[in-house]
């Protein structure tokens, strides 16, 4: 278990600056998820901490010593990359064993680490296969053991599920989040996709431009982003302009709005207000209401499966409501929403 910090470090490529001052600690035995679109530059940052690509300024620190300058073989960090590259004229067993045989370690220590490995991954019965035969789950499986078999003090993916069928990679994270909870590794796992780092990750950091824009648990990135960037990239659907009148009042479309206090908002100021889809009640009459009881119409509903999404029109306004598909209210017909002040999410401008 390692504790990995990244200070001030940038990286240019040429005049082009790909990564700008960034801070970013990981704590030892954490699950960090780098979360950014494609060019962000997250391969730069792990590229960086695996000693592959050397910062223009700043230093990475494992365990508190500056490894900048340390060749990436005496680093110790392992790297799982999206297509698993296997040798394709080794089996699952010699696949897995060849970072330890390059090293000349004991034959007695090789079988019985393959023993584990094997058991971790659960390939037992596809030891002596080619890779042309294996699946793309299992091929990233052996891709994983062959990393871990060396013992990294830091694990590190780069999009390694990217590659995969929706159901696969259900199961696949599961099974990533299930070894390293297992062997407590310090795990940097890179993605594009939301969904899969809130699944993944004790922390998410979420990257635009080479620049860290929120570093949170995924809860707290979920309900409180930072940002305007941030909410929209975590796929909230609903945000409305409004203006701060008093301390937990906030003026929209909607007529006044109650809200907790907002520390962050100077009064009078202009915010967007942010309201997730599934944090609204929606009541078929008004005195069921709790908060504020707003009049709307039912004008669109898109039934998916284990939720039901609805587009209401109140007033001007349009806005999407999500509930359980237990009820289906019928296109067409008002309801009253109910919006509890603890859902309301003011982001500054
Ligand atoms: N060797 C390089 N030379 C020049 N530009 C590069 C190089 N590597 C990456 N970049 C640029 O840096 C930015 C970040 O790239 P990358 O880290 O691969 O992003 P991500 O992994 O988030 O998709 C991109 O604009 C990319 O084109
Ligand atoms: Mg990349």
């Amino acid at each position: 278990m390692t504790k990995v910090h990244l200070s001030g470090v940038r990286k240019s490529f040429g005049s082009f600056t790909a990564i700008e001052h960034l801070e970013l600690t990981i704590e030892s035995g954490e699950f960090v998820v780098l979360l950014g679109p494609s060019g962000c530059g997250k391969t730069t940052m792990l590229r960086m901490i695996a000693g592959l690509e050397e910062p223009s300024a700043g230093s990475i620190l494992l365990d508190g010593a500056d490894v900048s300058n340390t060749p990436v073989q005496e680093r110790n960090v392992g790297m799982v990359f999206q297509r698993a590259a296997l040798f394709p004229h080794m089996t699952v067993e010699k696949n897995i064993l060849f970072g330890l045989s390059v090293r000349g370690r004991p034959r007695g220590e090789m079988r019985e680490k393959l023993e584990e490995m094997l058991e971790i991954v659960q390939l037992h019965d596809f030891r002596h296969r080619f890779p042309a035969q294996l699946s793309g789950g299992q091929m990233q499986r052996v891709a994983i053991a062959r990393t871990l078999i060396t013992e990294p003090s830091v694990l590190m993916m780069d999009e390694p599920l990217a590659g995969l069928d929706t159901k696969l990679r259900a199961t696949m994270r599961r099974f990533i989040r299930d070894v390293q909870k297992r062997l407590r590794l310090t795990t940097i796992f890179v993605t594009h996709d939301q969904a899969e780092a809130m699944e993944l990750a004790d922390r998410i950091a979420v990257i635009f431009d080479g620049r860290l824009a929120q570093y949170a648990p995924p809860d707290l990135l979920y309900k409180r982003p930072s940002c305007m960037a941030v909410a929209d990239f975590m796929g909230v659907s609903n945000i409305f302009p409004g203006t701060l009148v008093a301390k937990n009042r906030v003026e929209s479309a909607f007529g006044q709005l109650r809200v907790d206090e907002q520390p962050r908002c100077p009064l009078g100021a202009t915010v967007s207000l942010m309201l997730r889809a599934e944090a609204i009640d929606l009541h078929e009459h008004k005195e069921d209401t709790r908060f504020q009881a707003i009049e709307g119409r039912i004008v669109e509903r898109d039934f998916l499966g284990a939720s039901v999404v609805y587009t209401l029109e109140c007033g001007a306004t349009r806005i999407a409501v999500s509930e359980p598909s237990r009820r289906l209210l019928d296109v067409g017909r008002t309801v009253w929403l109910d919006i509890a002040p603890e859902s309301v999410w003011l982001l500054s401008h």
